[in-house]
């Protein structure tokens, strides 16, 4: 079953594939694709040993593979001036392109180097990870880390193309297929109640990575993004509704320095922030606990720690998407919908 989703942003217009066994068994539109300009694949060492097979078949069509270090840790400022200058190294000029193989981390940082490599080049993403085939493959959103925090130097650079083939996420630990679940219960919870009773009655299915089960809930949430994505590209407005439990979620991660998943994070983080929800009236108790009931379909794999309301309210304090000293919330409302709320530190305090 091939599933193709058409992004349309300012700039371009992409195709996403979507189908078991499509690293195996290539479709003409990417082998063409391929034969237009020379490529340079970027992976992470773990996915690189796993699919080293693979590797060594495409390699005789690429002009070189750069491997970085996995883990999210890694993403780092001088990570990306070294495959910069690998890049350069290889001889890429502005007609050729980035493969980026792998998870969220790579996809972010190969997506930068394109962006800025001889003022931008082209990428496609092959994604490897549930999180990557379900959201951040999508969108165009490049960038890596700062030592002050997470994904403060970035760019929007929309990928060429992206394929998925859903069969890749067999050989991923069980965490990260968690992880990646997360994702996928935001999508239900700003979606509606159509996409939570789906998931509610597919999750074994789900949980196992059954190929078409796991194409087609690839195929909704990425149409799902794709259609946010297109109305609002550069996050003016739209787009932010698809930060739902980050701001709760990104403090958690900061706080834990990084060591927990970031699904497992976005899980409490939607927790905190329902519980927002529902005190500041926005959903009623009854609601909110059969949300918070939704989400906990996910196992809480990792157990993160509960941090003093202070703490994570200062973290809060740091995210990108504040405005005029207040704290920005993606918050649901009854009967359906969500909306962003800008709350003082002080107000949250109070609702934690
Ligand atoms: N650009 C966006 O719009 C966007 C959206 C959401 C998240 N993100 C970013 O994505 C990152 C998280 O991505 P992630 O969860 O994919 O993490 P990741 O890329 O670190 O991958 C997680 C782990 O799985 C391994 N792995 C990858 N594919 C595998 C496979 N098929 N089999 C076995 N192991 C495999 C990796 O080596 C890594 O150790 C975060 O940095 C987050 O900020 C970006
Ligand atoms: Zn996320």
């Amino acid at each position: 079953m091939l599933e193709t989703i058409h992004v349309d942003t300012i700039g371009r217009s992409y195709p996403i594939h979507i189908q078991t066994g499509l690293l195996e068994k290539w479709l003409p539109e990417m082998t063409d694709l391929l034969k237009g300009r020379r490529w340079t694949l970027v992976t992470d060492e773990h996915v690189s040993k796993i699919y080293a097979e693979f590797l060594e078949v495409i390699s005789g069509d690429l002009l070189s593979i750069i491997t970085v270090p996995s883990g999210e840790r890694r993403r780092q400022w001088h990570r990306q001036c070294t495959v910069l200058e690998l890049l350069a190294e290889a001889g890429m000029n502005r007609n050729d392109g980035i493969l980026a193989f792998g998870g969220g981390v790579v996809g972010d940082l190969a997506g930068f180097c394109a962006s800025i490599y001889m003022r931008g080049i082209s990428w496609v993403q092959i994604p490897t990870t549930l999180l990557s085939q379900v959201d951040s493959s999508v969108g165009g959103k490049t960038g890596v880390n700062l030592k002050t925090g997470k994904n403060l130097a970035g760019s929007f650079h929309q990928p060429l193309a992206v394929w998925i083939d859903p069969l890749l996420l067999k050989t991923l630990p069980r965490q990260e297929i968690w992880s990646g679940c997360a994702e996928v219960v935001k999508y239900g919870i700003l979606e509606g109640e159509c996409l939570r009773e789906w998931l509610r009655n597919n999750w074994q299915s789900v949980t196992n990575l059954e190929p078409d089960v796991m194409t087609h809930l690839i195929y909704r949430c990425l149409q799902y993004k794709a259609a946010v994505v297109t109305a609002d590209e550069k996050e003016m407005e739209l787009r932010k509704i698809l930060n739902f439990g980050h701001t709760a979620g990104h403090a958690i991660e900061k706080l834990t320095h990084y060591q927990f998943t970031h699904g497992q994070a976005l899980r409490t983080g939607m927790l905190v922030e329902l519980d927002i929800a529902c005190r500041l009236h926005r959903v009623s108790r009854k609601k909110c606990n059969e949300l918070k009931r939704f989400v906990t379909l996910i196992p809480e794999a990792e157990q993160i720690p509960d941090f003093p309301p202070e703490q994570l309210v200062e973290a809060m304090t740091l995210d990108k998407k504040n405005r005029d000293h207040r704290i920005s919330f993606i918050l649901p409302r009854e009967p359906r919908g969500v909306d962003e709320v800008l709350l003082s530190p002080s107000e949250v305090l109070r609702l934690l």
